[in-house]
């Protein structure tokens, strides 16, 4: 038998190995290439004569195709077996039962911040935010509250060095100092959020929410603080008459300053808003202290108007009738799939704000 017909039968019978790409990729290199046995084959036809030469040369070449042809041939299949393989390993049966899954609700607390945001979106607030982290300057001093005021006291503030620089804001009325120093008057803002004091009981925690409320514009007054805040009720407590009065008060960042309370009565045990002889305060608010505008920039001789803050824990739990503010904080899934909210559930007066 020639050489070059052992080639064929020695390389014939390797294909039909169970071979992967990459022992075919040896075959090739070992047959074609450089210094490949049929390469080295083609190299000895250069010391024949014409006549050997030719025949030599289609023996050759015929041995050359068969063998290409059946590594071509070897690797379409090696090529069919693998998609077959992987079609068959990533196959999904669509007949199997779904997996059971657990569906989130949402907490109370941040559906009452979609609906105040979206009640006071309706007149025109928008929503600002500041960060829980604040300084000093933006918490207290700016709000006319300078160091040794009793109304820092008052705060139980959480301190976050020994300079008392940074602490964990005790109210959301930095936000004002914030978008004031911020931004040009006129100013119409609303900031919910989260805040902290040293503070802990069945209606305290020593981190709640709270939402600013703030407009500043020309010949703001006490009129417009009053018809804002008794839509606000109407709407979140979702009734058409409200009992509301406005009882003096005091804040150092407002002048006159007010705390506002509502009409209740109980029946059965439950909170009726709006009828009856009880009174609950729910908020406290005034006319920016013209201090205040000072200290942000806004000169009092034209600009004026008013701010008031309410603790959103408490509207959340007078409209849900929940009667435990720590149950708020303490992530048990059972309580917050009896109190919380199905992502789908629209209350009446939702007005779309997406979330
Ligand atoms: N920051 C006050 C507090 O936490 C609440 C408050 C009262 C905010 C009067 C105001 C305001 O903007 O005008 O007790």
């Amino acid at each position: 038998m020639s050489d070059i017909i052992k080639i064929k039968e020695e390389y014939l019978l390797k294909l039909k190995d169970d071979l992967d790409l990459n022992n075919i990729n040896q075959i090739k290199s070992e047959l074609f290439g450089k210094t490949g046995k049929i390469s080295n084959e083609f190299k000895k036809m250069g010391s024949m004569s014409s006549d050997s030469r030719k025949k030599f040369a289609s023996e050759l070449n015929v041995i050359k195709d068969e063998l290409q042809e059946t590594i071509e041939k070897k690797i379409k299949d090696i090529e069919i077996k693998e998609i077959n393989l992987k079609l068959q390993n990533e196959k999904v049966d669509v007949t199997l039962p779904e997996r059971s899954f657990k569906r989130g609700k949402i907490h109370p607390v941040s559906q009452v911040i979609d609906e105040i945001s979206s009640i006071f979106s309706e007149i025109g607030f928008s929503v600002a935010e500041g960060p829980d982290v604040e300084n000093e300057y933006n918490n207290f001093t700016a709000l006319n509250t300078p160091d040794n005021h009793p109304a820092r006291d008052m705060h139980d503030t959480f301190y976050l060095d020994d300079n008392k620089e940074y602490l964990l804001r005790t109210h959301t009325s930095p936000v004002q100092v914030r978008t004031m120093l911020g931004g040009k008057p006129p100013f119409k803002i609303i900031a919910p959020g989260r805040t902290y004091r040293s503070d802990s009981d069945q209606t305290h925690a020593p981190m709640f929410h709270q939402v600013e409320g703030l407009h500043i514009d020309k010949n703001i007054n006490m009129g417009h603080l009053k018809g804002c805040l008794n839509y606000f009720i109407k709407e979140f407590f979702e009734i058409d008459k409200i009992k509301m009065r406005f009882r003096p008060s005091h804040f150092p960042f407002t002048e006159p300053s007010a705390e506002v309370d509502i009409g209740y009565t109980l029946k059965d045990g439950k909170i009726i808003i709006g009828e009856g002889d009880k009174w609950l305060e729910i908020l406290g608010c005034g006319m920016v202290h013209p201090n205040v505008l000072k200290n942000v920039k806004v000169d009092p001789q034209k600009f004026q108007g008013y701010a008031f803050g309410m603790g959103i824990d408490r509207l959340a739990m007078l409209k849900y009738g929940i009667n435990d503010l720590r149950a708020f904080f303490e992530t048990d899934y059972r309580w917050l799939n009896h109190f919380g909210f199905d992502p789908l559930d629209v209350p009446s007066n939702y007005r779309g704000l997406s979330r």
